[in-house]
């Protein structure tokens, strides 16, 4: 790859996972459950009935996967924590056991010289919370800064790295307005509380990171983000665009850079939000870094005949698609690069997520040669790279993911990492993807260490 040499001296290469994706135990050592657990058990909720039950088993073979990461030559581990380990009833009494458990892998990871990226909350809230009424109450965004405090108080001596949540779009639209994601929930109202105070978190959290954590805190805030391009020139397909740019950008980009929650959409939702005086202060809390997720974009047509935000994503015809169905469009890296530089303002970003799934097959070796996810891993960091020399401030780049894992609602059919997990067995092998992204990460090295001095 031409473009490695782009990216500064120090630039951050990492992999990413989430607990409830990998860590399995979900009932060992006083974990509580959490809104997955639940949903996974509701029959019908998640392909072939697939729980995180067992998962990667990760909570017991995390050595075996931060060698892993050394093979891969990582500089950094983004990882999030599970909050019914730690507080098994979402407050209340710390499970010491359960903290116990990340005290151990950051130690690993710090003995490995890899860098540990906390993530809070990757939406695995404590089924006790959800019980009390979930994300659409605002005593459940107090809770998220009580547990951050906790975290902080435990890791915060050596972690540097930190987000709050991950994907507050995906706990919020599709979590509580199309209901495919835990809890479940389909109801309007309910998603843009749910919105309000995922984000009101966000900020109690940060600001409970910085209150706490012995080592100064780099705080930040991670975005799924999608560009939305309407689907003919029509003003009626234009409005609809700017409405799904609203839905998937705008609501969670303006209050956390001090714009406040879009007008447009306010009106689209039509929803009272729950606001309080000093919370927007609060939400657009100063962030050390932006977390950038990217998998595609979305081509718009308007359809007043659905329910708020009233549009339809149409497929691109012809174009390549992931086993996700996911359109393959690395341009659309660049674009959001660019407009977090140009119009946020955007002092530093990482790339927190990028990845993608396809149909895996295992040679009579047992090897993976997966020569589509080899070209998405390149065509993706030439897109970084594009926008690198434009002068988007990017510091990073995590592969999503370390490992196969467990997809959600999609169960374990689809696989997005650079090493294959046997759930059966558990044994791991590295990909093609993941020799080709440890050249890559090695070749950067070379490049860019300073010159030898003799
Ligand atoms: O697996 C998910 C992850 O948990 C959040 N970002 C998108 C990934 C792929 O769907």
């Amino acid at each position: 790859m031409q473009s490695i040499q782009t990216f500064p001296p120090g630039f951050r290469w990492g992999v990413s996972t989430a607990a409830y994706q990998i860590e399995g135990s979900a009932d060992v050592d006083g974990r509580g459950p959490s809104i997955w657990d639940t949903f996974s058990h509701t029959p019908g909720a998640v392909a072939n009935g697939d729980t995180g039950d067992v998962a990667c088993d990760h909570y017991r073979l995390w050595r075996d996967d931060v060698t892993l990461m050394r093979e891969l030559g990582v500089s950094d581990y983004r990882f999030s924590i599970s909050w019914p380990r730690v507080l098994p009833s979402g407050n209340g009494a710390v499970n010491k056991a359960g903290l116990a458990f990340y005290d151990r892998l950051v130690d690993g990871l710090l003995e490995a010289g890899i860098r540990p990226y906390v993530t809070l909350y990757h939406w695995d809230l404590p089924q006790a919370l959800q019980d009390a009424g979930g994300w659409p109450e605002r005593a459940t965004a107090e809770h998220f800064g009580d547990y951050a405090s906790v975290v902080a108080d435990a890791l915060g001596d050596r972690v540097q790295d930190w987000a709050t949540l991950n994907e507050p779009l995906c706990s919020a639209w599709l979590g509580h307005l199309e209901g495919v994601l835990a809890p479940g929930v389909k109801d309007l109202t309910a998603a843009v509380r749910s919105s309000y105070h995922l984000l009101l978190g966000h900020g109690l959290a940060a600001q409970a990171l910085r209150s706490h954590a012995a080592v100064k805190p780099n705080v930040g805030l991670v975005f799924n983000m999608t560009p939305c391009e309407p689907a003919t020139d029509s003003e009626a397909d234009r409005r609809a665009a700017q409405r799904a740019d609203g839905h998937n950008n705008r609501w969670w980009l303006d209050p956390t850079h001090g714009r406040g929650f879009p007008a447009d959409m306010r009106e689209v939702y039509g929803v009272d939000l729950p606001e309080r005086p000093g919370d927007a202060e609060t939400i657009a809390a100063p962030l050390d870094h932006l977390g950038l997720n990217y998998y595609f974009r979305q081509i718009i047509k308007d359809a007043p005949e659905l329910s708020a935000p009233s549009y339809h994503v149409l497929p691109v015809p012809g174009a390549q698609t992931t086993a996700m169905g996911w359109e393959v469009h690395p341009d659309g890296l660049e674009q959001l690069l660019m407009r977090l530089h140009e119009d946020y303002a955007a002092t530093s970003v990482l790339i927190t997520e990028n990845g993608s799934a396809w149909h895996d097959e295992v040679g009579a070796d047992g090897s993976v040669h997966d020569p589509d996810r080899v070209a998405c891993l390149e065509r993706h960091l030439e897109a970084a790279a594009s926008a690198v020399r434009r002068g988007a401030p990017l510091h990073g780049y995590y592969a999503w993911s370390l490992l196969d894992n467990f997809e959600w609602a999609l169960g374990y059919d689809k696989r997005f990492g650079l090493v294959r997990v046997d759930y059966e067995t558990q044994q791991r092998t590295i990909k093609t993807s993941g020799h080709r992204y440890a050249q890559l990460i090695a070749a950067h090295r070379r490049v860019t260490a300073p010159p030898n001095p003799s």
